[in-house]
């Protein structure tokens, strides 16, 4: 594994299993998650970026669908972005696409007050942050047929077999980003795990409402998907890195 550390390690998996129980937890009614709750050191600087930006730019989770024009003062295309981490990849994106508005949804909260900060470092105004599980504010804030595009960058891989229930990129999953989606609109998602990569191929491909936009294989990376100082690193090393970018019928 070449990009950021996941939350693979191997010890007290039962112990884990249920702290990663929904929220709503009763025995009867448990999801398995993509993530498990960290207790990440929040550092002087994203607490001060919280404070300061968290109330123009977070967007309390709330069960109901977001009105994007409110929460961004105008009508422009929507991208949603799943696990952004800190941050750093979301911020550049809509420095470059300041026409579009970007949605970043992350569950960690130093990564939440990192992009804060970048927010409020490059004074950026077309990004909101919901910090909660992306599966829920698909399900909950986002309209049926209301997005441009989602960006999903280097999900954890869950190496281990055993895990690999806890994979974002799953038939059902797909299923409800493909629901959340425009006709026209776009999935595109970034690996630099071969397994997942080739996961997340048959997934997609087997998805009827989905076309892939790079014939039946992986697609270039986008010019405005930058290369992460993880990713040059590991593609020093002579790893690859595998972009899939397919479209809603
Ligand atoms: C390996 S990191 C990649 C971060 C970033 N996209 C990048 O390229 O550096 C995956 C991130 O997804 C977040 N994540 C995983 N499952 C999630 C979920 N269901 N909802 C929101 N965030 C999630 C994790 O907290 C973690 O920060």
């Amino acid at each position: 594994m070449i990009h950021d550390p996941t939350p693979d390690h191997d010890e007290n998996d039962e112990a884990k299993d249920s702290e990663v129980a929904d929220g709503t937890d009763t025995l009867r009614h448990r999801r398995i998650r993509s993530f498990v709750t960290r207790a990440g050191r929040v550092s002087t600087g994203q607490r001060r970026a919280l404070d300061e930006f968290g109330p123009r730019f977070v967007v309390p989770f709330a069960p109901q669908p977001l009105d994007w024009d409110a929460a961004f003062g105008r009508s422009a295309p929507r991208v949603l972005e799943i696990g952004f981490g800190m941050g750093t990849t979301t911020a550049e994106i809509a420095s470059a696409r300041q026409a579009d508005d970007f949605l970043g949804v992350e569950v960690h909260e130093p990564g939440v007050g990192a992009l804060l900060k970048l927010i409020g470092k490059q004074g950026l105004t077309n990004i909101r942050v919901v910090q909660h599980d992306a599966v829920e504010v698909l399900e909950q804030m986002i309209a049926a047929n209301s997005l441009d595009g989602v960006h999903i960058y280097f999900p954890d891989p869950w190496h281990k077999a055993r895990h690999h229930k806890r994979r974002l990129v799953q038939p059902k999953f797909v299923a409800l980003l493909v629901s959340r989606l425009k006709p026209g609109g776009y999935i595109h998602l970034a690996t630099d795990w071969q397994n997942y990569a080739e996961q997340m191929l048959e997934v997609l491909s087997a998805e009827p409402a989905l076309e892939n936009t790079a014939g039946t294989s992986y697609a270039p990376r986008p010019d405005y998907r930058p290369v992460t100082k993880f990713e040059r690193r590991g593609l020093k090393l002579g790893h690859g890195v595998w972009d899939l970018v397919f479209k809603r019928c």
